[in-house]
């Protein structure tokens, strides 16, 4: 196991999220609450031991730990974030889990150096939606595969279908302006509607399309995944003046509202997992 940057690194530039504690613990949980489904899509697209792969975009590592378990010490993990802060807690892990087949790199994925043909996978979560640009990105990552190497991508297909049950108008306001918090920084939560197409002209054979839906009642585990996310979040939103304060609070009153109404829940943000094999 290798790690570049440092955990205190001054210049760090966080994507959209942040990369401090608290975002940290949310991908934690997320990544706790949908480890079911990226273990199914890496069993769908072959991955096992001795396999060398890549985790784009891999923040603090939760998966590229368990891609690391999966591939043993004869295989090889390449986990590549552009947070020095994230990579260096992965590396921490690592180290203490004695993973020596993770590395890990900080790399902006815009200018990620692979060697040709040297994967057999690549792996990319929650990733695209935040790139202005995913085309090169996707021609880099599928350049380091071998042909018949395998791209697994994971990401939100169409924000817009996100309802919170019974609606709310106050949480409708809310999504609209997440949306346009994305937008304003040249990503896109929609963005799974074109990565097939991108990823087929990037010379890639599609092996399958997996719909990655899930309805989150109040009181189960799944509700900590919108209820951390949308309280974290809603306060930047009134920061960036995209929400009022009074929106906020609106919001905030007609969730805890709905946790108490047996009835209710959430259809979350639909996502894509995407399999594709290199030509
Ligand atoms: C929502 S997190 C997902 C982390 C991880 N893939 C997972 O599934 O838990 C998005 C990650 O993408 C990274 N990221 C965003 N834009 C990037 C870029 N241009 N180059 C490298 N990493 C980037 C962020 O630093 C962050 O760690």
């Amino acid at each position: 196991m290798t790690g570049s940057g440092s955990a205190e690194d001054a210049q760090e530039e966080p994507y959209l999220l942040g990369t401090d504690s608290d975002e940290r613990h949310r991908l934690e949980t997320q990544h706790r609450l949908w480890a079911d489904w990226a273990h199914d899509l890496w069993d769908r697209a072959g991955f096992g031991p001795g396999d060398r792969l890549l985790d784009l975009g891999c923040g603090p590592g939760f998966a590229a730990l368990e891609l690391a378990e999966r591939v043993g010490a004869e295989g090889r993990v390449l986990a590549v974030d552009e947070s020095a802060r994230f990579i260096g807690a992965l590396a921490q892990e690592a180290g203490r889990r004695g993973l020596a087949q993770l590395t890990a790199r900080v790399e902006r994925v815009e200018a990620l150096r692979l060697d040709p043909g040297s994967l057999d996978g690549a792996f990319a979560r929650w990733l695209f939606c935040f790139l202005p640009d995913p085309v090169p990105v996707i021609e880099r990552a599928v350049s380091g595969l071998r042909s018949g190497g395998r791209l697994v991508v994971w990401d939100y297909l169409n924000y817009n279908a996100t309802a919170l049950h019974p609606r709310s108008p106050a949480f409708e306001r809310v999504l609209a302006a997440v949306y346009e918090s994305w937008r304003r920084t040249g990503g896109d939560l929609n963005v799974g509607e074109r990565l097939p197409g991108l990823i087929a002209g990037a010379g890639c054979r599609l092996v399958e399309l997996v719909p990655l839906a899930r309805f989150a009642r109040p009181g189960t585990a799944l509700w900590q995944w919108p209820t951390g996310f949308f309280f974290g979040y809603v306060p930047k939103l009134v920061e960036a003046g995209l929400l009022t304060a009074a929106e906020c609070e609106a919001f905030e009153a007609e969730w805890r509202e709905r946790e108490h109404d047996p009835g209710a829940f959430l259809s979350a943000p639909p996502m894509v997992g995407i399999i594709a094999e290199k030509r």
